[in-house]
């Protein structure tokens, strides 16, 4: 098994971690440097055959359109749609009886859906949108807590040709605002609530509040989850009980699959970006679906029997390739879990392993240097036996962290599949496959038809060791289209620096074994606890609050949350700075944005570092803050 760098399965450089022959026999991907070899020499005959292992109306007549640079198509031609793949074609084999979802609420409730039962459920719904007047391309707005609706409602849209635009329940306010009005949503799906570390998130709440803001939307679709009072406007408002129970949706039970052209809209999703308000990443049915299904089979090697954990939120993008479509379409069984890891007590996931038998666990650095605080003593009162693989996704997990979760959690048994990827690539770019040897801390290598470079600022590859631009030198099937509604921002933020190089927005350096380590974002944007945030988002909602006259944010390094929100403001005249005002802030970013936005720290200043065209230079207030040189000022105004 050898590279061009060497074999990945003995004498890698730096402190390296085998599988076991067990592991290597049972995998997948046996030999990974056989099907890279593969895939390099001939990208399109492998991305096709990879593809063929999925349903399709009608086979594509071109792999690859590169005509018309950047806007790459995939699978020119072809007739499907990812819900085939995902329900209809499981349903029509053995699996209609096999667990689709296993579903744990915060408050220990369980809920349990077949492949046959998921699909009944998907169809009454794609049904109520339908009598909503939902047609093709409409969007759907669907802002939930993570309980099986939000599945639901996500696959009944996507079923009938709509595009879903789900929106992470942690966001607020005036991020939900933004999304709803940009996205033009026909309809949005919420609930009465979700449970959150013991406590009760009103989401209708801020969609009532989010909505006073917005022309609004026809219809909201309200499941009840809490029980708790909300307002309900008539003629707006419905409840999901009751859509679901009406004569027409009863008596119709099914509803037919649209067929969509490979390269029609499956989902935007609103991620944060360099500059102004965030952008929507849109994916499309064809190409998406066969980038997910082939990267989640490779890289964590599912089977039939296995029990798959996803810890991610669905609003991510974590959750929509990796907790809702890949799964479903590998015809995996999943666990999704409500609420929070601590609840009520620092072993809830370890439970959740030991009481459905979770094979394979993907989650995030935050949440493993979070619940390693507590100790070990909290996993070792739990039989982990059922685990045989583990996976790490969101931030640079930090070699110490690592190291935890391989002893604590694999009990050194079960490899970690460090998958390094992005809202915008839709699927793993960089990540281990099983028979490989791992380095804590590094992704390891891209995956088979993928080619990643880290390359210097005149774009030539960097030496090994030395730190550089990640750029992606080839398209993939399940990369981003466009952004919606903004196509020059698609090509200026990606495609603009190394003419025909995606840029990741990541910092990076490859070592001489060709594993790559992600070293953290080089743009504004701020991975708290994994989350994407904008610094430009979190500056307007400062100044949004009638004390401040100006802001800036940063992100800086943080012991559990990998990156914390620092932010400084400039008040108005006459504002009085004081601690009660901090805490006002705070609380006004948390409303505005989220409680993931919450800055951990917020300074006051007279001035900020600014170039001689008015824009914050965000990199000296990091270096101040860190107490390192400043660099190269001669641009800075004051
Ligand atoms: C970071 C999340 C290091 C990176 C799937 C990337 C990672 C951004 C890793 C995308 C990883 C994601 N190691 N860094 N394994 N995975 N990142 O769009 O900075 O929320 O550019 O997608 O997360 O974040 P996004």
């Amino acid at each position: 098994m050898m590279s061009e760098f060497g074999s990945t399965l003995s004498g890698l450089q730096g402190e390296a971690y085998y599988p076991s022959a067990e592991v290597i026999a049972q995998a997948n991907v046996p030999d990974p440097e056989a099907l890279r070899k593969e895939a390099r020499d001939n990208p399109e005959a492998y991305w096709a055959k990879r593809a063929s292992e999925l349903d399709w109306y009608a086979k594509w007549d071109k792999v690859l359109d590169d005509s018309n640079k950047p806007f790459y198509k995939w699978f020119v031609g072809g007739k499907t749609n990812i819900v085939a793949n995902a329900i209809d074609r499981h349903v029509k084999s053995w699996r209609r009886n096999k667990l689709a979802l296993i579903w744990e609420g915060e408050k220990g409730d369980v809920r349990t859906f077949s492949y046959h039962a998921l699909a009944r459920e998907v169809c009454k719904f794609s049904n109520v949108l339908k009598s909503m007047g939902v047609t093709k391309g409409d969007r759907v707005t669907i802002y939930m807590p993570r309980i099986p609706e939000t599945v639901i409602a996500m696959l009944a849209t996507a079923k009938i040709g709509a595009v879903h635009s789900v929106v992470y329940g942690g966001f607020s306010v005036e991020a939900l605002h933004g999304r709803i009005e940009d996205s033009e949503s026909k309809v949005i799906v919420t609930a009465d609530g979700g449970h959150m570390n013991g406590k009760v998130v009103e989401l209708k709440k801020i969609v009532d509040e989010a909505l006073k803001r917005t022309a609004a939307p026809e219809n909201v679709v309200v499941v009840k989850h809490i029980g708790n009072q909300i307002n309900m406007e008539a003629g707006r408002d419905y409840w999901y009980h009751e859509l679901m129970a009406m004569p027409i949706v009863r008596q119709q039970q099914r509803c037919e699959t649209e067929v969509m052209d490979s390269e029609d809209p499956l989902y935007i999703l609103y991620t944060s970006g360099t500059t102004g308000k965030p952008k929507a990443i849109l994916h499309t049915h064809g190409g998406y679906q066969v980038g997910i299904y082939a990267t989640f089979k490779d890289v964590f090697d599912i089977k039939e029997e296995d029990r798959w954990w996803c810890t991610a939120d669905p609003g991510w993008v974590t959750g929509h390739s990796y907790i809702v479509y890949a799964p479903l379409i590998a015809g995996a069984t999943s666990v999704m879990y409500e609420g929070a890891p601590t609840f009520p007590f620092p072993d809830r996931w370890w439970s959740i392993i030991e009481k459905y038998g979770v094979s394979i666990m993907y989650t995030t650095p935050t949440a493993i240097r979070g619940l390693m605080r507590f100790g070990a003593q909290w996993p070792n009162r739990h039989d982990l036996t059922s685990l045989r693989l583990l996976g790490s996704v969101g931030e640079p997990i930090n070699p110490e962290a690592w190291r935890w979760f391989y002893k604590n959690i694999g009990k050194e048994r079960c490899p970690i599949m460090d998958t390094w990827w992005q809202t915008e690539t839709g699927m793993f770019m960089i990540a281990p496959m099983p028979a490989m040897g791992l380095k804590p801390g590094s992704g390891s290598r891209p995956l088979p038809g993928i080619e990643a470079e880290v390359v210097d600022e005149d774009g030539k590859p960097a030496k090994a060791g030395d730190e550089g631009f990640l750029v992606l030198k080839r398209p993939w099937p399940a990369m981003v289209r466009t952004v919606y509604k903004d196509p020059d921002r698609f090509v200026k933020t990606y495609w603009s620096k190394y003419p025909g190089l995606y840029l990741a927005g990541d910092s990076c350096r490859k070592d001489a074994d060709g594993y790559f380590w992600i070293i953290g974002r080089v743009d504004d944007v701020i991975k708290v606890s994994g989350y994407r945030l904008g610094t430009a988002e979190l500056e307007s909602a400062l100044v949004s609050h009638p004390a401040v006259a100006e802001a800036a944010v940063i992100g800086l390094p943080h012991e559990i949350k990998g990156v914390a929100i620092y932010a400084y403001a400039i008040l108005k005249a006459n504002v009085e700075a004081n601690e009660a005002l901090v805490d006002q802030l705070k609380q006004h970013v948390a409303h505005e944005v989220g409680p993931i936005a919450k800055p951990e720290r917020i300074e006051f200043v007279a001035s900020l570092p600014k170039t001689r065209s008015g824009k914050i230079m965000r990199r000296v207030l990091k270096s101040r803050a860190l107490g390192m040189d400043e660099g190269d000022l001669t641009t800075l105004e004051e």
